[in-house]
């Protein structure tokens, strides 16, 4: 009984989001090496070149030789079991990135120093506070020059909506990035470079109220730390974990991934601040993840065709309580049925790491015959319970798809309702016809290349997909009560309906959102559905 508390309390299961470039994957790999994962770091080439859904993971591995799947990192560091969720980098898959945060307990936010708050940044933050994780802030590139530290806190706080409180300060940037501050501890961390980042990196620390700082990093600079530690001390927000907790304020650490300097710093207070494995909502109550006697896990991610050769899907879960054991039987909540999950079916995605024993707050992928959709729940066979559903993002490009050859109906079928599981489109139909044309919805206009490459591919189905002029999706959220039928519309306007038969809404505009709504009271539209 003990062993799970032991094993799951130890587990830390977070995400890192960035817009591209800020060095998101330069810090994994740092955190990589700080956990012994790996001797070397060195930059993860080939990235660069990835195009669609090809997982930054699968390259450290072939360039590392390390054992991970293409979604989750595990490793260990001074006692703690850290999984790192993988969220891709290019913004047409920003949709995958929100669902891995359904299954992390936090994120970590990279921000590039001398740019600040970027586009995507501001997107991927947007679901993080849907879901109220704790976030922590990670300003990087402190090598280069950067922008005032004060500017940048203002910047998150004004653009994001979060309050910050910075758990260390800089010290200079680019050639005279001296060090951290502490505000805790009240000490200065300098750093010495060593082989250019590629090893954990000697620090010293003194206190800042040593006699000998001043000739340490310079008059000038003690002047200026002296000034900014009295600024902050008096006008930014206490450490309020509780706040943390409600995602209502940001832990920030400075540092650069790229040598090194603050990563160590911020891995030692992060694993302490950010919390071990989070109780889950279900529809039936709370679960609790300490629970011995309860498996229960919610596929958050499937992913198709990982290994060519055999044109596999496998379904990444995020286990929420107790332990799951090799040849497990659980029950299939949506699809109401029995399953074991042997060793065939339980493999991880890179087919070499085979888990035996994994706990709440891990990641497991398993082998997805085509039973699951995102979203859904396996429990051991003793409880059933739902969790609730993943939030749809609202996708922003429409168009209308048809198949070239009509004879091939069941596979076009077939591949279409297949990809839309996986979560990379949206499906949707004419209301009050039937399935003959699709409206396919993506967040990102990437995806309907996929999708036709995929159809044509995986499917041997000629499409045809005409972009449709829409930007904006809504779900009507009370039609028992407002009529979808009898809505005053705008000209831009088109009701639709998903494969459930729930009615949406599609405009060309946003004012006609508006529009809409004032002209029918009582109607409620909702940008975020659910699966
Ligand atoms: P991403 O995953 O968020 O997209 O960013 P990534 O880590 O790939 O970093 C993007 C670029 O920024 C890389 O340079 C990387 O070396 C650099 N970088 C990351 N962290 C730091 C830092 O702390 N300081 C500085 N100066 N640079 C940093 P690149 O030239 O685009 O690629 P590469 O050829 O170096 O791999």
């Amino acid at each position: 009984m003990a062993s799970n508390f032991n094993e799951i309390s130890k587990r830390r299961t977070f995400a890192i989001i960035s817009h591209p470039d800020a060095g998101k994957t330069t810090l994994t790999e740092k955190l990589l090496l700080y956990g012994g994962a790996i001797n070397l770091a060195g930059s993860v080439k080939g990235k660069k070149t990835a195009k669609f859904a090809v997982s930054d993971w699968m390259d450290i591995e072939k360039e590392r030789g390390i054992s991970v799947t293409s979604s989750v990192l595990q490793f260990s560091y001074e006692g703690y079991c850290i999984n790192i969720l993988d969220t891709p980098g290019h913004q047409d898959f920003s949709e995958d990135t929100y669902r891995t945060l359904m299954a992390a307990d936090s994120a970590v936010m990279v921000i590039d120093a001398g740019k600040g708050v970027e586009a995507q940044t501001r997107k991927l933050f947007k679901v993080c506070t849907l879901r109220h994780i704790p976030i922590f802030t990670f300003i990087n590139k402190m090598d280069r020059e950067a922008r005032d530290p004060f500017e940048l806190m203002d910047e998150i706080e004004e653009l994001l909506g979060i309050r910050t409180c910075p758990v260390n300060w800089p010290i200079g940037c680019g050639k005279n990035f001296k060090g951290v501050y502490d505000r805790r501890q009240r000490e200065i961390t300098s750093f010495h470079a060593s082989h250019a980042g590629m090893q954990e990196i000697a620090t010293e620390s003194w206190s800042v109220d040593a006699p000998e700082l001043g000739q340490r990093i310079g008059e000038d600079y003690k002047a200026q730390l002296m000034e900014e530690i009295e600024l902050l001390d008096g006008a930014s927000d206490e450490l309020d974990m509780e706040r943390v907790g409600r995602g209502d304020l940001t832990p920030v650490f400075f540092g650069s991934a790229l040598t090194n300097f603050g990563v160590e710093t911020f891995l030692e207070h992060f694993l302490k601040m950010t919390s071990a494995p989070l109780g889950r909502r279900t529809k039936q109550g709370e679960v609790q993840p300490m629970r011995d006697d309860f498996f229960s896990a919610f596929v958050f991610k499937i992913q198709a065709n990982m290994n060519r050769a055999h044109r596999d899907r496998i379904a990444f879960m995020r286990i929420c309580s107790g332990e799951y054991d090799a040849g497990m039987e659980v029950t299939h909540v949506q699809g109401g049925r029995k399953i074991r999950l042997n060793q065939s079916t339980q493999m991880m995605a890179d087919e070499r790491k085979i888990v035996e024993r994994a706990y709440a707050g891990d990641i497991i992928g398993v082998f997805d015959p085509g039973i699951f959709a995102i979203g859904d729940t396996l429990t051991d066979a003793r409880e059933t319970v739902e969790f609730e559903g993943i939030p749809t993002f609202a996708p922003e490009h429409f168009a209308r798809l048809r198949q070239v050859d009509t004879m091939k109906r069941k596979q076009f079928t077939k591949g279409v309702y297949q990809i839309a599981q996986e979560g990379a489109i949206q499906i949707f139909q004419e209301r009050n016809t039937g399935m003959e044309e699709i409206i396919v919805g993506a967040v990102g206009v990437l995806q309907f290349d996929v999708l036709t490459h995929r159809l044509k591919q995986e499917y041997n189905v000629e499409v045809r997909l005409d972009q449709l002029p829409y930007e904006y999706i809504r779900w009507i959220e009370n039609p028992q009560e407002v009529d979808p039928d009898r809505i005053q519309g705008t000209s831009d306007m088109k009701l639709i309906q998903n494969l459930k038969g729930d009615p949406l809404l599609l405009f060309s505009h946003e004012w006609s959102v508006r529009m809409v709504e004032d002209r029918n009271p009582g109607l409620k539209l909702s940008e975020f559905g659910r699966n």
